[in-house]
Formats: structure tokens, sequence, C-alpha cells
């Protein structure tokens, strides 16, 4: 898949970058021609000879030679790559990334790339959490920078948490989808809504009602979506996933929140996909303060909230609506019954007695529901899932 393809890999000043020198053996491995780019401070921490060892190449870090003047061309170079991938990417160079501070070759270079970018960021758990490091990250998402996620474990500074680079071996992986995913362009004209992950109700400033869902099966929707072409809106409950790149991403708390952005985003849209775990009910007061315990016990009154994807069914005008059925009993009634009541294309039933499926999870198992029967699927993983969604509104499109 990598055979002959250009890729620019670009490494900054982070503790990761001795994985580069993996990464770098993998992808040459895999046949692929590779040019090191290093900004000036990840020379601490690899050194340009293993880098221009391990890819066959002299490393390039200033924008000239001082010895004889010859220019390194940022801009050849990005026109030569087939992909850039930027790993380790420090919240520094994602931070100019998102402004366009140019201030080395590899900040140049990434200006002048024609290619797919990806970047593996790697920092501490508090950088990577901080919300200008999210924010940047978010504003690269969108620009269609995809974003090769960090891992949960032991840091460098010696904390525990998010914000370990990806392995080389993960980052390959995702390189080779990426590479594989230039798919044809076949809802180029078409806007879509996802809505994604769980909404929170507030109970008083401290507490709320939520649920299980981890935002990952809408997000691979929307990331489907876009791959083929689409203006995808995705509207949001709080989540820790990065932002598919290309999507336009509108984050929310509440079932009422949520409920106006899809209302409003409803309007220029030509389908939408309700994958979120939407509250059904909500409490009828919030308290303005942290309600105090005692001995009694405590009743928190609940109103229903407003059925999102029933009202968009209702002004559906033609548009495509594809709704989920999370369910533990009763599966195939309930979900008819969704489809039904809120006049929906198709349902995605999802039931928690299925191993593999439903929350949190990278696997689903779904039943594909409308007017004229059913399919069953097998377990696979969220993105073959979506695959399999958004071609299903591909067919219907094409009726
Ligand atoms: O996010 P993950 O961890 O990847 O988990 C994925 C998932 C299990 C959340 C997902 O696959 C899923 O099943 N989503 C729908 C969950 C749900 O709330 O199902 P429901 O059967 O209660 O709702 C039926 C449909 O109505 C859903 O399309 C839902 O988005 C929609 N709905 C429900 C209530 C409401 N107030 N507004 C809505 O639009």
């Amino acid at each position: 898949m990598l055979k002959g393809k250009h890729i620019i890999l670009g490494i900054t000043g982070s503790i990761a970058a001795y994985k580069a020198a993996m990464l770098c053996r993998l992808l040459v491995k895999e046949g692929a021609e590779v040019r090191v780019v290093m900004t000036p401070l990840a020379k601490q921490f690899i050194t340009p000879l293993t880098m221009a060892t391990l890819s066959k190449h002299p490393i390039l870090v200033e924008f000239f030679n001082p010895e004889n003047g010859e220019w390194n061309s940022h801009v050849s170079l990005g026109e030569w790559a087939d992909m850039m991938l930027i790993a380790p990417a420090t919240a520094n160079t994602l931070a100019k990334m998102a402004t366009g501070i140019a201030d080395n070759l590899l900040m140049t270079t990434y200006l002048s790339a024609r290619a797919q970018v990806a970047v593996a960021p790697a920092m501490d758990l508090d950088m990577y959490a901080h919300v200008t490091t999210q924010q940047n990250l978010r504003t690269l998402a969108e620009r269609g920078v995809a974003i090769i996620e960090p891992q949960d474990g032991e840091l460098a500074s010696g904390l525990v948490g998010k914000g370990r680079m990806a392995e080389p071996e993960e980052i390959v992986e995702q390189i080779k989808g990426l590479m594989a995913k230039k798919v044809d362009k076949t809802l180029s004209s078409k806007r879509y809504i996802v809505t994604a992950g769980a909404t929170i109700e507030a109970i008083d400033p401290v507490r709320f009602i939520t649920n299980h869902s981890s935002g990952k099966m809408g997000y691979a929707i929307a990331e489907e979506l876009a791959l083929r072409g689409a203006e995808v809106t995705l509207i949001t409950g709080r989540t820790t996933l990065a932002t598919p790149r290309g999507v336009k991403r509108v984050d929310v708390v509440s079932a009422e929140d949520m409920y106006n952005a899809a209302v409003e985003a409803w309007r220029e849209a030509d389908g939408g996909i309700m994958c979120a775990a939407v509250a059904d009910y909500t409490p009828v007061a919030v308290a303005d303060h942290k309600l105090k315990k005692s001995d009694d016990d405590m009743r928190i009154e609940l109103k229903r909230t407003k059925d999102i994807a029933k009202e968009l069914g209702a002004s559906k005008e033609g548009r495509i609506l594809v709704g989920f059925a999370l369910e533990t009993d009763n599966e195939a009634a309930n979900a008819e019954d969704k489809l039904q009541r809120k006049n929906l294309d198709f349902v995605v039933l999802n039931s928690l007695r299925d191993k593999g499926a439903g929350f949190q999870g990278d696997t689903n198992k779904v039943t594909i529901i409308d007017r004229q029967g059913s399919t069953e699927h097998p377990l696979m993983s969220k993105r073959e899932v979506a695959s399999i969604i958004v071609d299903k509104i591909e067919s219907i499109n094409n009726r």
C-alpha cells in the first residue's frame, strides 16, 4: 500500500522522538520513500545521523546549508509528498500549524504541502488536555489534518494519562488507512448532520445525569461521510475524541442544547444520522447551589426532553433520516416502532445483549431495519459499521 509513496516525516522536539526511528524504519520497510524534516529542537532528542541512516536520505532542518548556501526548498518538498506525517507533534508545533507560524523548515513545508497531513501528538497529559491544545487540534481536524490520537499511559514526566504518542505500528496502520481511503467523493454535493455522544443533564452545579456513550460510533459515521466528500456538521455531547478531519463540530451539553443545534443545522441539511444517546428525561429544576445531603432519601423530579429525531422526521420533506435504537430486550419490535414513530428511513439497531456491541468499544454488531425488512450484520469495527450505513444512505440517494 505504501510502496513507492513519498512521505515527509516531520519530527519535533519531544521525548517521543525516539519512536520516530522505528516509525521511519517501518515506513521504509513498507516500500515508502521517506524524507525526514526535523525541527531544531528535535535534534536534541534523536540524532540526524540515526534518521538519515534509516531514511537513506540526508535529513533537513535549516532553510539552507550555511556551508555552501544550498537551499532546501520547502515548496518542492511539499509538492513531492503524497503524505506528510508529523510524529511526534508537540503542543508548540500544533499551535503553529493552527495559526500558520512559519518559523522553521517543517512549518514552511507544512504550509506548502498539498498532500494529506497527519499528526501524532505527544505531550504531557495536562498540555494535551489544555483547552488551547484541544482547540488547535479541532481547528486542524476541521481543516482536514488527520489526528492520530495519543494513548493513555505512563508519560516521561512520571504522570499517567493521555498524551503518549501512538505506537509506530499503529501510526503506520493509520497512514495506510488514510492512503487507502482516497475514496470517490460520491457525496460531495451533500450536507449531513450527525449527532453523537452523550448528553448531560444538570441536577445542580455539581451533579448530572448522563449515559455511557463515548461518541465513537457517531464520530466514525461523520468521518466516513466527510471522506466521501459530504459537508458534515457533527453535533456532539461530551467526549474525549478528536474531531474527524474535514468535519464541522458543534459541542453541546444537554439534550435541549443538542435539539437546538440539530434543528438549526437541519434547515440546510440533506440528511441526518441520529447516533447520539440523548437523555429522555431531564430534571424539572436545576438547583443553583450544591444540594446538601441529609439523612432523608431524595427525589428528583424529571420531565421529558424533546425528541430530536422525531422533530426532524416531522419536517423531513424528502430528506434522509437515520436513527439508532439501543435496546436491551424486545429489540426488533422496539426498533421498528422507532422507525415508524420518528419517520426514519432506516434504523440501526444495536443490542446491549450482544458482546462487543453498543457503548464505548471500537466494535459494534448491528441490524439495519427499513420498511422492506432487516439485515443482520456480524460484529465488526465501528468504522466498518459506519461504512455500511453510508453505503445505504448512498443507495437511497441513487434511487
Ligand atoms: O457512542 P458509543 O460509545 O460509540 O456508543 C454508540 C451508541 C450505543 C450510543 C449508538 O450506537 C446508539 O445506539 N445510539 C443511540 C442511543 C439511543 O439513545 O438510542 P434510543 O433507542 O434511546 O433512541 C432512538 C433514536 O432517537 C436514536 O437515534 C437517538 O439518537 C434518537 N433520540 C432519542 C432521544 C431524544 N430525545 N432525541 C433523539 O433524537
